[in-house]
């Protein structure tokens, strides 16, 4: 196979959802089409548990555990799906915002009967930032969900994107009949009480056909011709390159847990789908044709055994192909690498690999030499953009317990949050250093890792932040007297980029009226 048919046959994507809409289940379904699980039930166990909150070791262990599934690559007609897990407890939705800049394009599983929740919301502002291209999975058809006109008006709304129904359900709960492939012009009959595969699809090309009558009864098939001309009305024709380009947004409907409209949406998947996408460093625009191998790290995971502190650092392959055992220019070091153990991750195993090509993510052993966010490549200095560190919520100060350790705890700090565990500050005034992070339970899991791995004790101090938002302006004089005048809220982040530390919404909101010449990111990259 040449390199160009490896590029065009790979879909590398990631499932989104809010917690509990379905996305373990549905990926669950998706590795079953595609052989790279036996069973149901292979992923659900590695799934960190919603409600372990308080129990972050097993949290960790999990995480761990992870890893293997961290990326899920399989076969499935002729493409080779790389699919990238996204954890699903909130308290780690940075790790999903950074997953997300490696793929090219996203699945959301969306409730019927919750609609749009806030962590759906938020997952798509990050896909809009780059203009991803979604499919929406509208999932638990057989519950009694809210009606599929609403839904996708509610989803046009609150997500500000386009969508396009291309398929269409039959009922819903327990009167839920199937689903009506607008797409592929048959009708797929809900059978309930077959749980393996309640699907049952029958080839029809038109609407009144007596077949969908005899098949949901006169009072569904009446419905459906009704909605398919609202829906042919309303909504615009499904064009493949608005979908690519991320205006529009094709709609599924289906039950994952009965791997129902599980197989269409795979089907059309394929067939979609972007191939892998072009990437823009500070230089220029890399495309996957390139000749050039380059590559982004843009997740990193610590080894969960104590006594090994190596991590593997995640990398996504963007141009050229990687070989094994081949020197590469590690851009921020400014040195050569080898690697002679790069992993590839197919069907739920962990494999070496001899080369891998644009769209396939590949797992590097790491002894610390890795950042979030680092650029490989043949030699170019350049370094891939659009891997931002997102703005924090939550804040705590540092406070060293165990002065003989400062230096240990120091060099933990400075590595758990290269791995993107939390971001580090540093207050102007005072030296003290602050974490920030998306959810509470990172503290713990830093508290446990800086003492178990680094032999350092820190306790946490809270402090009462509403936001880190970095700051810029286009003259530095302005910038330099604001950062003089708040002095007491500003810290530098790993990089010594200055950051606004906001007291309240409103404190927010009144430096930035008051200061029209300054810049607030709600990212580290602007
Ligand atoms: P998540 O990864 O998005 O958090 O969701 P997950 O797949 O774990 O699904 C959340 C719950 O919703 C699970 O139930 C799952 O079985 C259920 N579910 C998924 N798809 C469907 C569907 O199509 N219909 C219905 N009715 N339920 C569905 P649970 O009780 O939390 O777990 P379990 O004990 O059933 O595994």
């Amino acid at each position: 196979m040449t390199i160009k048919q490896e590029i065009e046959r790979r879909r590398t994507f990631g499932i989104i959802s809010h917690p509990d809409a379905g996305k373990t289940t549905l990926t669950e379904k998706l590795l079953l089409f595609g052989g790279a699980i036996q069973s149901a039930g292979a992923v659900k166990s590695n799934k960190i548990k919603k409600h372990a909150t308080s129990d972050f070791m097993e949290i960790e262990k999990q995480r761990g555990i992870s890893v293997a599934t961290s990326v899920m690559g399989f076969e499935y007609k002729g493409k080779k799906v790389n699919l990238l897990d996204t954890p699903g407890h909130e308290d780690f939705a940075e790790d999903t915002y950074r997953t997300l800049t490696a793929v090219d394009s996203v699945i959301m599983v969306i409730d019927c009967v919750k609609g749009v929740e806030p962590q759906t919301r938020k997952l798509l502002e990050v896909c809009r930032m780059r203009n991803t291209p979604v499919i929406v999975f509208i999932n638990k058809l057989d519950r009694e969900g809210r009606d599929p006109f609403d839904l996708l008006d509610e989803i046009e709304k609150e997500l500000k994107i386009k969508v396009r129904p291309l398929s269409w359900p039959i009922g819903m709960g327990k009167q839920f009949k199937g689903v009506y492939s607008l797409y592929e012009k048959s009708l797929i009959l809900f059978d309930a009480g077959n749980k393996l595969n309640a699907e049952n699809a029958v080839k029809i090309d038109d609407l009144n056909a007596a077949e969908i009558a005899a098949n949901v009864g006169e009072r569904f098939a009446d419905k459906l011709r009704e909605d398919v001309e609202i829906i042919e009305s309303v909504y615009p024709e499904f064009v493949v390159d608005d979908y690519l380009q991320g205006k529009i947004s094709p709609v599924f409907f289906g039950s994952a847990v009965n791997n129902f409209g599980v197989r269409e949406l795979l089907d059309c998947f394929v067939q979609i789908a972007p191939i892998p996408q072009s990437r823009s460093t500070d230089l220029h625009e890399i495309n996957p044709d390139d000749k050039n191998f380059t590559g982004f790290v843009f997740k990193i995971h610590a080894n969960i055994d104590p006594k090994h502190r190596d991590r593997i650092a995640f990398l996504r392959v963007c141009s050229g192909v990687f070989e094994r055992n081949k020197n590469y220019f590690h851009v921020r070091e400014g040195r050569q690498l080898r690697f002679s153990n790069p992993t590839a991750f197919m069907a739920a195993e962990k494999n070496v690999i001899d080369e891998a090509f644009p769209g396939d993510i590949i797992g590097l052993y790491d002894t610390g030499v890795f950042k979030i966010g680092d650029t490989l490549t043949e030699g170019t200095k350049e370094s891939f953009k659009g891997i931002p560190s997102f703005s924090p919520e939550i804040f705590r100060y540092v406070n060293n317990t165990d002065p003989m350790k400062t230096k240990q705890l120091n060099k933990g700090l400075e590595q758990l949050t290269d791995e993107g565990v939390a971001q580090l500050f540093t207050k102007t005034l005072n030296n003290r250093k602050i974490l920030g992070t998306v959810g509470a339970l990172q503290f713990e899991v830093i508290q446990h890792r800086l003492k178990s791995e680094y032999g350092a004790s820190c306790t946490f101090e809270a402090i009462n932040l509403f936001k880190a938002c970095w700051i810029s302006s286009k003259d530095k004089k302005k910038l330099d007297a604001f950062i003089l005048d708040k002095s007491h809220h500003m810290a530098v982040d790993k990089d010594h980029k200055p950051v606004f530390l906001a007291e309240s919404a409103w404190a927010l909101q009144m430096a930035q009226e008051k200061n029209p010449d300054i810049d607030f990111h709600f990212k580290s990259e602007f």
